[in-house]
């Protein structure tokens, strides 16, 4: 993982990471998400046409505002995607250097008074729209009902008059930068679309619901598992071939790609041999860890 901090140096605030773009390790993520192709498409073709039109095109015309917006249950691949969607549409442009901003909007957030607004004002006015002017910069908002909090619902929790200032602070700066840099591109997640305020929502060129993987994609993500496990473990990789496997991914259908992926960890952790040795791990201890993480999915209290 190393190679992914090479550029992250000199971080303002707020900015949890810097990656030079195109980079083929985001690339490979990319491609390890299962998902349908013409959404995948869409992405990419959302986040070109921002950086080809959106600096030639008058905003009383086609008021965009640069923030594609991926909302979804938890484990589906969203910032995984947006970490791709960075990746493949500097891509794209083939020769051009992109860069890719990560932020930490934990970081920003403070229980002083005043104090997430100011921080949010000063990442967008001054980190962002000056990153931005080096290079066509990706800004990777993950888990944004943190900075964007819905503030028709705000409780009476702690300091709720700055959480409503800290959304109305992105609200305008998002329009700002909007009007002065079309060389920019915000790439927002969450998996609690209700908790966004929905002017946040109603600045976003395209919202893409990602969903839970179908019967198909569930085979497809236990397969990709398996065979990447099977360049270390070439039993495991001749399961993934196994006719046995259909039965495990049907088994899995409901479960999202994350709990596919750590159920087959769990299988290879249900017995003190099969940990010892991977290469031991048999169909049934798969389909049993399959069933397993599907009945404690359907467990009462647990949202779905
Ligand atoms: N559709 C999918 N295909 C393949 N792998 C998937 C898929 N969805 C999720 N995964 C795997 O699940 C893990 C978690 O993905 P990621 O962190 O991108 O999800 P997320 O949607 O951002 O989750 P959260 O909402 O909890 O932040 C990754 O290892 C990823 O490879
Ligand atoms: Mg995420």
């Amino acid at each position: 993982m190393t190679a992914l901090h090479h550029a992250d140096f000199n971080r303002p605030k707020g900015i949890h990471r810097v990656r030079t773009l195109p980079d083929p390790a985001l690339g490979a993520l990319w491609d390890s998400i299962i998902l349908d192709e013409a959404l995948k498409d869409q992405l990419v073709s959302q986040a070109m046409l921002n950086f080809t039109m959106r600096g030639k095109v008058d905003r009383s015309v086609l008021p965009l505002h640069g923030v594609i917006f991926l909302v979804g249950p938890p484990g589906t691949g969203k910032t995984s995607l947006a970490r791709g969607l960075a990746h493949r549409t500097a891509q794209s442009f083939k020769g051009g250097k992109f860069q890719l901003l990560e932020i930490e909007p934990h970081a920003l957030t403070s229980s002083a008074m005043g104090k997430t607004q100011r921080a949010v004002s000063d990442l967008f006015s001054q980190s962002i729209a000056e990153a931005a002017t080096r290079c066509p910069t990706i800004v990777l908002l993950d888990e944004v009902e943190t900075l964007a909090a819905d503030r028709a619902k705000m409780s009476m929790e702690a300091n709720p008059v700055d959480v409503h200032r800290a959304t109305d602070a992105v609200l305008v700066q998002l329009d700002a930068l909007a009007e002065q840099n079309p060389q920019l591109l915000f790439v927002a997640t969450s998996n609690f679309p209700e908790a966004v305020d929905t002017a946040f929502t109603s600045r976003c060129d395209l919202v893409v619901h990602i969903p839970l993987p179908d019967a198909k994609a569930c085979a497809a993500i236990l397969c990709d598992c398996l065979t990447g496990l099977g360049r270390t473990y070439p039993s495991i990789g001749k399961l993934a071939k196994s006719t046995d496997v259909a039965r495990c991914a049907a088994a899995c259908v409901g479960l999202d790609g994350r709990a596919i992926r750590k159920m087959v960890a769990n299988a290879l952790a249900s017995t003190p041999e099969t940990a010892m040795n991977p290469d031991s791990l048999t169909a049934d201890k798969l389909l049993a860890s399959a069933k397993a993480a599907a009945a404690n999915r359907l467990q009462p209290g647990r949202k779905t």
